[in-house]
């Protein structure tokens, strides 16, 4: 099949349209720059779902100090203190930029933001826009000041599948597109892909986002971070649907309480109960589970009669499932939500190859440890995104050489969503990460419609094997406690496959 070639007289490249790309672009204007994205503009991404909103210490009894000291706690003994610090520190002014852009934030009769409470949050600080709509009003916004700008080229459609890189640095990138392979050559690329909710059965993200951001890095020889933790929301709408709907902490912040069957609030033991920190209380939930028995969302009296009127997109969801919140409880189970491990990067969004930035869920700044804070990773997308614009603006492009042909077959996660959902959910055990690396190991060898997203879930699956020990996220039946030292994880792909092919030696230990 021939390629065309584009050879973009030193524009940068942005691979996804969620939130932390078309923040980048914006931040990057006037320079021109070129955005790609696999879907309409908006369509497919996360960034669109989020009803969580976006945190920032904005409230007179709060400060970034309070917000550091509760987002470290949430990430249990893992987050970089000093990222974690600059981020927090630069929230406020991410809110007052997307305002700037348009975004019409959730306000008091008096004008000022209305500030919400989420899980593990000691102060009202999440900033809200159309109720549980934050993520679509936001995009609104964005999607819009990005096609008013004519720096900006948006190219939909295409699919990023592999880096080019010429002695270490970035040279381009190869998309397949409807009419065929296509590469767009360039020295300065920034992924912004978003998660790997794509790889699970049940998720509440799209199911297109199957870690290509971490398979475009990976194969180009980037080091990737903390792969292991894997957040898992407490309270997915427990229904056939899938992706599944979540039903927002916002809900439990305005008061709703968790009970079983027998309408019996089964947390009493659990510290914080239900505004305990998401990793808790998703495992609490999920052995309520596998003690048989269910879990429902009690709205009735708090927030009652409100609920529908703050929580209109859940309303909805529900009432198509065939539920009444009035009348009903609403079933909840876990559901993978957010990934805290990423390709690893600097302050600046830097990754380990020249020429090659990463900004939002597809990076791991350090800023969630084991466990991301309700609310906090689109406030650090908005933030980075500005440090990762300057950063590639400060970077002079340079010539690339030649294009590199390849044969991407389609991507398809199905025979991976099985395996990881069996090893790598909320609750995990050595023997059951063996057998998934085992299992992923000749599909991530092959050149086959499974072997990128087999990659990412051989990378995850490895990662979870070597931390020997239980935090945040990263559950082990087998290594129940924290291990003495908390440190972060590092891999890359040549290492997992590597240490997959020689199991008993790099997995030692596991029963
Ligand atoms: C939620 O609304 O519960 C999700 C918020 C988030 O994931 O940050």
């Amino acid at each position: 099949m021939s390629m065309d070639v584009h050879h973009l007289a030193g524009r940068p490249v942005i691979i996804g349209g969620g939130i932390a790309g078309l923040m980048t672009a914006l931040h990057l204007a006037p320079e021109p720059v070129l955005l790609l994205s696999r879907s309409p503009l908006g369509a497919d991404a996360s960034s669109t779902w989020a009803q969580g909103g976006l945190a920032a210490s904005l409230g007179g009894d709060d400060d970034p100090e309070l917000h550091l000291a509760d987002t470290l706690a949430a990430g249990d003994g893992l987050c970089n203190r000093d990222m974690a610090s600059l981020i927090l520190n630069a929230a406020p002014g991410a809110i007052e930029r997307l305002a700037g852009f348009g975004v019409r934030f959730d306000r008091m009769p008096d004008g000022t933001l209305r500030l919400g409470l989420e899980a593990a949050h000691s102060r009202r600080r999440i900033v809200h826009a159309d109720g549980d709509g934050s993520g679509r009003e936001v995009m609104r916004a964005l999607v819009a000041a990005v096609r008013s700008t004519p720096t900006i080229e948006v190219v939909e459609g295409n699919e990023a599948r592999r880096l080019a890189v010429d002695d270490g640095r970035i040279a381009g990138v190869l998309a397949s597109s409807p009419t065929g392979p296509v590469f767009f050559a360039t020295g300065r690329i920034i992924l912004a892909t978003g998660g790997i909710g794509g790889l699970f059965l049940d998720s509440t993200n799209p199911l297109g986002s199957c870690g290509q951001g971490l398979t475009l890095a990976a194969r180009a020889g980037a080091t990737l971070a903390d792969l292991e933790f894997i957040q898992f929301h407490p309270t997915a709408l427990d229904g056939s649907e899938r992706p599944m709907t979540l039903i927002s902490e916002a809900v439990r912040g305005e008061g709703a309480t968790l009970v079983d069957e027998t309408g019996r609030r089964f947390l009493d033991g659990v510290q914080g109960a239900e505004l305990a920190p998401r990793d808790v209380l998703a495992r609490a939930v999920w052995n309520h589970l596998a003690n048989g028995h269910r879990v429902f969302l009690d709205v009735w009296e708090r927030p009652g009669p409100a609920f529908a009127r703050q929580f209109p997109t859940i309303a909805s969801a529900c009432s198509k499932a065939g539920i009444d919140p009035a009348h009903d409880l609403i079933p909840v189970r876990p559901a993978q939500h957010y990934h805290m491990g990423g390709v690893a990067v600097d302050g600046l969004g830097r990754t380990s190859v020249a020429g090659l930035w990463a900004c939002g869920e597809v990076a791991s700044t350090g800023l969630h440890g084991a466990n991301r804070l309700a609310s906090n990773s689109l406030t650090e997308a908005v933030v980075c995104a500005r440090w990762v614009a300057e950063s590639v603006a400060g970077t002079p492009p340079r010539r690339t050489k030649q294009a590199i042909a390849s044969d991407c077959p389609p991507l398809d996660p199905a025979a991976v969503r099985p395996l990881l959902s069996r090893a790598l959910g909320v609750v995990r055990d050595g023997e059951g990460l063996v057998a998934a690396a085992r299992a992923l190991l000749p599909l991530a060898e092959r050149n086959g419609a499974a072997s990128d997203p087999a990659a990412v879930g051989l990378m995850i699956a490895v990662a979870a094997s070597r931390r020997r020990e239980s935090r945040g996220a990263h559950y082990r039946m087998d290594f129940p406690y924290h291990a003495t030292v908390a440190r972060r994880s590092e891999i890359t792909l040549e290492a997992a496959l590597a240490a997959a092919r020689e199991l008993e030696p790099v997995l030692e230990g596991v029963p």
